[in-house]
Formats: C-alpha cells, structure tokens, sequence
C-alpha cells in the first residue's frame, strides 16, 4: 500500500491531518500530491509536509492511484465533474470524506464504473485520535477497500458499515460528537471557575478527567454504565451529581440531539446530492 501514489484534493483542515498522519505513518512525500486553490493554504502545505501541491486539480491527479476528495459538500459535483473523465477507464479509487454527499451522488457525477468509497472522519483526526465510519460502493474491491482503511487508520480507528443509512447515525454520534464532549467540558468549568478554581485550574481538572474517562473506558473489559456505577458509591458526592443530572433528563436530551443531527445529515444528502441520483 506505501508504493500507491495519493492525490489529496483540497489541504484544509482534514487534508492537512491526513497528509500528516500518512507521513507520520511512513509514506513517502514523493507518493503525494495536493490540490489546493487557496495559494496561503498551497504554500503553508508545500512547507510542512514537502510534498508537490498544484494549483489545479488535474496536475495532482496524473499519476494517482487514490484519489482523496477533502472539499466542502457544496462544491463536490463540480470536482467530481472534472474528474470523470481522468477517471474513465483509470482504475482510481476515489475517497470522499465530504459530509451528506452519498454514493450515489458520487457514482452519478464520476461515471457509473468508478469504485468509490465514502467516509465520515471527525476533527481527533487532527491529533491522531480520530474515529471514521466508511462504506464503498460495489465498484470497490478487498484491495480498495484496505487501501482506503490504511489511509484512514493513520489518523484513528476505522469502523465499516454495510448499510449507508447508518452514516446519518454515525454522523450524529462520532462526526458531530467531539463538540458534545467540548460542550460538556466547557460547562463543566464554567461551573468550577463560578464555585472558586481559577481558570487553568478548572481547565486541567476537567480535561484530564476527560481523558482519564475515556482512556479507562476504552481500556476497560466493564461497560460505561458498570464504569459509572463503579465511582457512584450510594450517598456519596457523585451520586448526588447525577441525580440532578438524570432527573434534568439528560437521556432525553442526548437522543433528542442526536436525532436532530441525523436528520440534518439526511438533509444536506438531498441539498448536495445529484437530484439525478435520488
Ligand atoms: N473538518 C471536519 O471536522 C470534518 C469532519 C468530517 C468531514 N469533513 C469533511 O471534510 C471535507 C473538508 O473539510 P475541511 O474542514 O478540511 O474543509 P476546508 O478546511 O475548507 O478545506 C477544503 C480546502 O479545499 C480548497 N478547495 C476548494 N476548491 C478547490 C479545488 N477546486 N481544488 C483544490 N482545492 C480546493 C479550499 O480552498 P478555499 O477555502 O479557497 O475554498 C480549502 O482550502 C468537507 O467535505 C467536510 O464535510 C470535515
């Protein structure tokens, strides 16, 4: 897999993570090329990394054997549309990380024989602790398919689902989810700061318990649930923290918010995707 050339188009935010994670992760700078339009973002990105970034999007896909689509869900059918024909009878596997656009949009816009695989990453990506939910078309070979994992593993774990439907859910819990846990963190040490820490005080407390919870979660053969009751003991302080935390009904608001952002998901599909496709 570190012999196959990548074409990044778009180095903004998950570009640039990703680019990073595969270098960090032994691939070679020669086997990476970018497209990028915006020249601050170009250069920014020629400097980290020493790979070759182009101005136009053709030049960066000559010689790719994967081809990464890292742009905004707005402007996908455009891209795409400009690669079709680069991509007729290359071979190319294509990896869109574009949130709500589906498979059928991007087999619709890259030629019905285009193998595609579609991921949803989430911002840890950034630090290497990301969590990305894929699923390919039925274009995609055993070989694609670890090509696209290899990619996404450099920067966190991979899940694949069979049925895209389940993007929307995954979307609502891992994509949209590092913003709960900010909130969650954020609330948290306002709340401190008012009862008397001062602000890096709060700060430390709070985020190292956070990682502490989810390092221990992750390592642990018990559930969260056994987790929490473990550090609950009856008539303590943690009891009397979630009681006033389950009776304001934080089960309720956690499916309510999860729902809402499912449903925005399925939404920006049918705002961005090929009305062809639907
Ligand atoms: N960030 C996240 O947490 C996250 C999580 C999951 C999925 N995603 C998905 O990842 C994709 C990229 O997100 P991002 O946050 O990395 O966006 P971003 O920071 O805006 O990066 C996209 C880059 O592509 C450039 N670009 C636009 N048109 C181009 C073209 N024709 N050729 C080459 N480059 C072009 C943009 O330049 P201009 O700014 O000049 O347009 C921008 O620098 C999105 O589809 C998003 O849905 C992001």
């Amino acid at each position: 897999m570190k012999n196959k050339h990548i074409a990044f188009i778009g180095c903004g935010n998950m570009g640039n993570s990703l680019i990073g994670g595969l270098l960090a992760d032994g691939y070679d700078n020669a086997l990476i090329t970018g497209a990028e339009t915006d020249p601050a973002r170009r250069e920014a990105v020629v400097k980290r990394f020493g790979i070759e970034v182009f101005k136009d999007l053709q030049s960066a896909v000559t010689r790719a054997d994967i081809i990464v689509l890292a742009v905004k869900p707005q402007i996908m059918a455009g891209i795409c549309g400009q690669l079709r024909e680069h991509l007729q009878g290359s071979g190319s596997l294509v990896i869109s990380i574009a949130a709500g656009i589906e498979l059928d949009s991007l087999g619709h816009w890259l030629g019905p024989a285009c193998p595609v695989i579609r991921v949803m990453p989430n911002t840890p990506a950034l630090v290497q602790s990301g969590a990305s939910v894929l699923v390919s078309n039925s274009n995609v070979t055993a070989e694609h398919r670890n090509q696209a994992e290899a990619i996404m593993r450099a920067v966190g774990i991979t899940l694949w689902l069979e049925d895209e439907s389940q993007i929307n859910t995954a979307t609502a819990v891992s994509g949209s989810g590092p913003a709960y846990f900010f909130l969650v963190m954020e609330v948290i040490q306002k709340a401190a700061m008012s009862m008397g820490l001062d602000a890096s005080q709060a700060r430390i407390l709070t985020l190292q318990t956070a990682l502490g919870a989810a390092r221990m979660a992750l390592e642990s053969e018990s559930d969260t649930a056994q987790l929490r009751k473990q550090v609950t003991s009856p008539g303590g302080t943690t009891e009397q923290a979630l009681n006033v935390l389950t009776g304001a009904g934080i089960e309720r608001i956690f499916a309510d918010a999860l729902k809402a952002a499912s449903d925005r998901s399925i939404e920006l599909a049918r705002l961005y995707g090929a009305q062809e496709s639907k």
